[in-house]
């Protein structure tokens, strides 16, 4: 078995080739530019920072894709587009393994740095993440390193007991002197990168909206998964979910409790925290991410966070006694169109939306739905919402 970090950050070419590679169909004419470019640098494997052997490697692919291509072509030379997909993908697993990725390096924060990379053993691309300690952060690696094996062994219980939960955990094992875990790539988009704004302004009407609901009970779906198996998120927000595959996943459990467990300090994202969790660290309960989910949609609905501001002191202050609008009159100031083009339905429906967003971040725990089961029962009885198609990610394409 064996891990290749994907270092280099491969040269724009072979980024739309990866693209390619995903991409449900491929048509010639789209991928010919990109094969007489590639091709054109990897005769100078300097100019990609690449190894002479790999760029001989990758000509080879490429050769075998052109003849590909000739043998699928009709009497006329017209390449027949569709058949190409298997075969591209046949020939990308034939590629040296580090120029498979858009990317070498996804982020790092205080705690970890996040790497893509392929696994030999999976035979897939794998997300990797280290625990590594920044400058100035105030715990110990030996704390981080408890942090991430618990992140692993929480994902590895939602694997076996609740698929599609979370991303599929692999591994996890020392990488160069690093505690490294290998999880699936979710190859996506962040929810928080799907703009808020974008979103409410691509609204044209009824459809749009119940996709849009449709996002929120997905996020809720998530959530609800992970209060069964007894795990409270603490980190509830719209950086921790991944739109893959036309549906939204969770991640990012770094800080995850079960129940009635308590970290050392208040830990979490602030304009996401509840009210009780701000004085002082209580046992975790449900109803903190309930919270955090209640401000998740909000976010999704408004583009506009309920308690944003200035500072950790100035967002503490709203948490705890601002009462922000219904979501719904937030929207309709900023599109007073959707009065008329929304249906009675989905008017009654954004009504019924404001009522469970805004009982999610009751100030008093006890007036918030107790899990994210509670809530997405709620939701699911009073929205009344199409069963969506899979066209929904048209929507979210192009929103962001
Ligand atoms: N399984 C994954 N697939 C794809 N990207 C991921 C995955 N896990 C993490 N990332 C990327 O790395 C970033 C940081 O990872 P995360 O687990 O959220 O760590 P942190 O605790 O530093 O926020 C994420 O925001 C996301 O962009
Ligand atoms: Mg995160």
């Amino acid at each position: 078995m064996s891990i290749f970090f994907l270092n280099a950050a491969p040269a724009p070419a072979l980024n739309s080739l990866w693209e390619c590679v995903q991409a449900p169909q491929v048509s010639f004419d789209a991928l010919s530019p990109i094969v007489a470019d590639l091709w054109e640098q990897t005769g100078t494997p300097e100019a990609l920072g690449m190894d002479p052997q790999e760029c001989r490697q990758i000509q080879g692919a490429l050769q075998a894709l052109n003849q590909e291509a000739a043998r699928l072509s009709d009497a006329s030379g017209r390449i027949q587009t569709m058949n190409l997909q298997p075969s591209l993908q046949s020939l990308a697993s034939s590629w040296p393994v580090r120029f498979r990725a858009p990317k070498g390096h996804l982020a790092s924060g205080g705690c970890s740095s996040v790497r893509l990379g392929y696994d030999t053993d999976v035979g897939e691309m794998v997300t990797i993440k280290a625990a590594e300690r920044a400058e100035g952060v105030p715990v110990s690696l030996a704390v981080i390193e408890c942090l991430l094996s618990q992140e692993h062994w929480l994902l590895e219980m939602l694997q076996r007991d609740r698929p599609g939960a979370g991303p599929r955990v692999f591994r996890l094992e020392r990488i160069e002197g690093k505690l490294c875990m290998v999880m699936e790539y979710l190859h996506g988009t962040e929810l928080s990168q799907l703009h808020g704004s974008a979103l409410i302004h691509g609204l044209k009407g009824d459809a749009d909206l119940d996709r849009l609901l449709d996002l929120c009970r997905q996020a809720v779906a998530q959530v609800a998964a992970l209060h069964e198996q007894g795990i409270v998120h603490c980190d509830v927000k719209p950086e921790n979910f991944m739109y893959h595959q036309q549906r939204l996943r969770i991640f990012d459990l770094g800080i995850a409790l079960f129940e009635g467990e308590k970290h050392l300090s208040p830990t979490g994202t602030p304009v996401y925290m509840a009210p009780e969790v701000w004085p002082h660290e209580t046992p975790a309960e449900f109803s903190r991410d309930v919270f955090a989910l209640g401000v998740t949609l909000y976010w999704l609905m408004t583009g506009v966070s309920p308690f944003e501001a200035d500072s950790p002191g100035e967002i503490a202050r709203k948490v705890m006694l601002s009462d922000p609008e219904p979501p719904s009159e937030v929207l309709l100031r900023s599109r007073p169109d959707l009065r008329d083009e929304l249906s009675p339905t989905s008017l009654a429906n954004l009504r019924a939306f404001d009522r469970i967003v805004m009982k999610a971040f009751s100030k008093v725990r006890e007036s918030r739905y107790q899990n994210a089961n509670e809530m997405l029962a709620d939701l699911q009885s009073r929205l009344q919402v199409e069963p969506l198609p899979q066209e929904a990610a048209l929507f979210l394409q192009d929103a962001v």
